[in-house]
């Protein structure tokens, strides 16, 4: 796909565009518009009505002039200086989780480690009691699902969507409040619960999809885990190509708001554009060998956190945890698990994210 540039899909009825120059100028691009809701039933129902108004709040579907003025708002949270703030909070979350799971040998890591190690962070951060954890994750996965599957059924997820919500907006009320929240002002109580909302899911359900990303590519290439694993080369750099190489974000979603031309193909107003960041990410004209691993790769220019206005908010933290998963892991395990061979793996049928349903996998404890 990645040299063709440019094409249509029938079954999706839109664009798609894969190269890493074209994928990185249309996110760039005032010719294009990230308001984009999905369609979530019908707009007679109240609740879809008002689970509706809350996606719209998201900064993600908002275009200049809202997005630039909401933006300052909710992205202090996540800078590189708010993290370091954090990041022993977030390190002894990971070691007490693993101690949690000490002596056993079987375990699906998605289920056990992948979501509830960001989950208990992201969640942590806002002031959401760890007993919480079950409930409020299965809204989460519901409300992905919602967002990445164009589900047919939607809902549950909008259920949940209007749950969650509640939920954040009695937890504020009563006061709770967690280590992050000092970082968000100006934003009205709407405003608030809608951002949050957004963090919460967005925010542990990608990271969940690199963890169990990182594990299965390093077992795929042995030599660079070795490397890693022997201290040759920083959690930091291989956090990075593992984003590049295997990132959860395959890909986002643009309409045309004017017409706009790429190559000799004319994008017209209205039309939907998928930008594979994945597709980008392997792209050979910025990537040598795109296709293997390298986690001491020179080349810049990884999409995995999009581009532009919209480049992910939470980076700052997914790439902390996922350093500290790689770091980590190790101290507890002999090695980063027997996981199960390419063909055995069980991959979401998610046209925008790549993860994992399950990882069964054996370990053997220090
Ligand atoms: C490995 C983990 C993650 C990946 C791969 C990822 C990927 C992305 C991508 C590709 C975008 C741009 C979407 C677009 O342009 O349409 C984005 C935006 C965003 N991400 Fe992430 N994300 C991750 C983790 C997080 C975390 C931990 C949080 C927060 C807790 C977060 C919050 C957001 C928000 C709020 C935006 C919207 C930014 C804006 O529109 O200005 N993400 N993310």
């Amino acid at each position: 796909m990645r040299d063709s540039g440019v094409t249509w899909d029938e079954g999706w009825r839109g664009w798609i565009v894969a190269g890493h120059k074209d994928v990185a100028e249309l996110l760039s691009s005032d010719r294009m518009t990230a308001e984009r809701l999905p369609n979530i039933g019908s707009q007679q129902s109240e609740d879809t009505r008002v689970a509706a108004d809350i996606m719209s709040r998201w900064i993600v579907f908002l275009d200049p002039p809202k997005h630039t003025a909401i933006r300052p708002k909710v992205a202090p949270p996540f800078s590189p200086r708010a993290i370091r703030e954090i990041d022993g909070l977030i390190t002894s979350t990971f070691r007490e989780h693993m101690e949690s799971l000490r002596g056993q040998t079987e375990m699906d890591f998605m289920r056990e480690v992948a979501f509830p190690f960001p989950a208990t962070v992201i969640a942590g951060l806002f002031g959401v009691p760890a007993a919480d954890l079950p409930v409020f994750g299965q809204w989460s996965d519901d409300v992905a699902s919602l967002m990445h599957s164009g589900s047919t059924e939607p809902a549950q997820g909008v259920q949940s969507l209007l749950q969650l919500a509640d939920y954040l907006r009695s937890l504020f009320r009563s006061g709770v409040t967690g280590p992050l929240m000092k970082h968000l002002d100006g934003l009205d109580e709407e405003d608030l619960v809608a951002t949050c909302v957004l963090f919460l899911f967005a925010g542990h359900e990608t990271t969940k999809n690199l963890l169990g990303n990182m594990l299965v590519t390093l077992s795929d290439w042995p030599e660079e885990q070795r490397r890693l694993w022997s201290g040759e080369v920083s959690e930091k750099r291989a956090v990075e190509e593992l984003l590049r190489y295997e990132g959860p974000a395959k890909a986002t979603v643009r309409i045309a708001a004017r017409d706009v031309a790429i190559g000799d193909t004319v994008i017209e107003a209205g039309q939907k554009i998928l930008l594979a960041l994945g597709g980008a990410n392997r792209d050979p004209k910025v990537f040598d060998r795109p296709d293997d691993l390298v986690l001491e790769r020179s080349e810049s220019g990884s999409l995995a956190f999009g581009y532009g206005i919209h480049f992910c908010v939470g980076a700052p933290l997914a790439r902390f945890e996922a350093q500290v998963a790689l770091r980590e892991l190790p101290r507890f395990w002999t090695g980063y698990g027997d996981v199960p061979p390419p063909e055995d793996r069980q991959w979401q049928p998610r046209l925008l994210n790549r993860g994992l349903d399950e990882l069964p996998m054996r370990v053997a404890w220090r």
